[in-house]
């Protein structure tokens, strides 16, 4: 009996293994066996794609810096590494084994659809925006992801929810095949919903980080786990199918 494992997918890298959404840990996680990366993206004032999870650089850097509202070259010179979406677009490209991307667009910003416009630019640029490529984009909001739909048809949506109602609430303006990205709380607090929405839907669950959680989202059929621990859902992944095996022997 064949069974599908789901992807495993770094969390802003590997958290502990340099800092979130730097190259170094996003290369610890693929070290340790990730399959996928997932990063966060916002504008700078001079447009580029900037890979950073808050508005500001209070947590990360100390700053009260805006990244909205700073150039590339002002972020650079903080005591922050940022990462470009180029630069880490560019190392995925240079990597000998496929590596996907899960690219969220950080709503709200005073840049609105601005973001998603450069985003499709540049997976343009890499000729990523056909049904092979290794780039998803992820977001909370949907018009974000209506707008990436309509530039680029081709590439997998996810829309991202705390609670089932959400997801529902979307069901008037999203396609049928957008996948549903629900917080893995979700699944403990909501299950009869969540397995509805499984039975229809795809879904990429965050953030599991636990035996426990990944227990969860096997028994829903989750397809991508995104995890700031992806050695510890490895390794449990491995001991679910060593056990599945042997059942399935027996
Ligand atoms: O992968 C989705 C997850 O990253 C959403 O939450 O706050 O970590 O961006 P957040
Ligand atoms: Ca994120």
């Amino acid at each position: 009996m064949v069974h599908m494992r789901p992807q495993v997918v770094a969390h802003r890298g590997l958290v502990d293994g340099g800092g979130e959404h730097t190259l170094t840990s996003y290369l610890a996680a693929l070290d340790q066996g990730a399959e996928a990366l997932e990063c966060d993206v916002r504008l700078t004032a001079d447009g580029h794609l900037v890979c950073v999870h808050d508005r500001d650089l209070r947590r990360t850097a100390r700053s009260r810096h805006l990244v909205s509202t700073s150039e590339l070259a002002a972020l650079a010179d903080l005591d922050v590494t940022m990462l470009t979406l180029r630069r880490l677009l560019e190392t995925v490209a240079e990597l000998p084994q496929r590596v996907e991307l899960a690219i969220e667009t950080k709503h709200p910003t005073r840049y609105a659809g601005l973001v998603e416009k450069r985003l499709v630019e540049l997976l343009d640029q890499f000729d990523w925006l056909g049904p092979d490529s290794p780039v998803r984009v992820m977001s909370f909001s949907w018009l974000a992801l209506k707008r990436i739909e309509r530039m680029a048809p081709d590439l997998d949506v996810v829309l991202l929810f705390e609670s089932p109602g959400e997801w529902l609430r979307s069901r008037a303006v999203a396609s049928v095949d957008w996948i549903a990205g629900p917080d893995v709380q979700a699944l403990r607090d909501h299950p009869k919903a969540m397995r509805r929405i499984a039975e229809v839907s795809r879904v990429h669950c965050w953030t599991v980080n636990t035996p426990d959680e990944v227990d969860r989202c096997l028994d829903l059929g989750v397809e991508a786990l995104i995890t700031d621990r992806p050695a510890t859902v490895l390794t449990h992944l491995t001991r679910r199918e060593r056990s599945r095996d042997v059942l399935d022997r027996g």
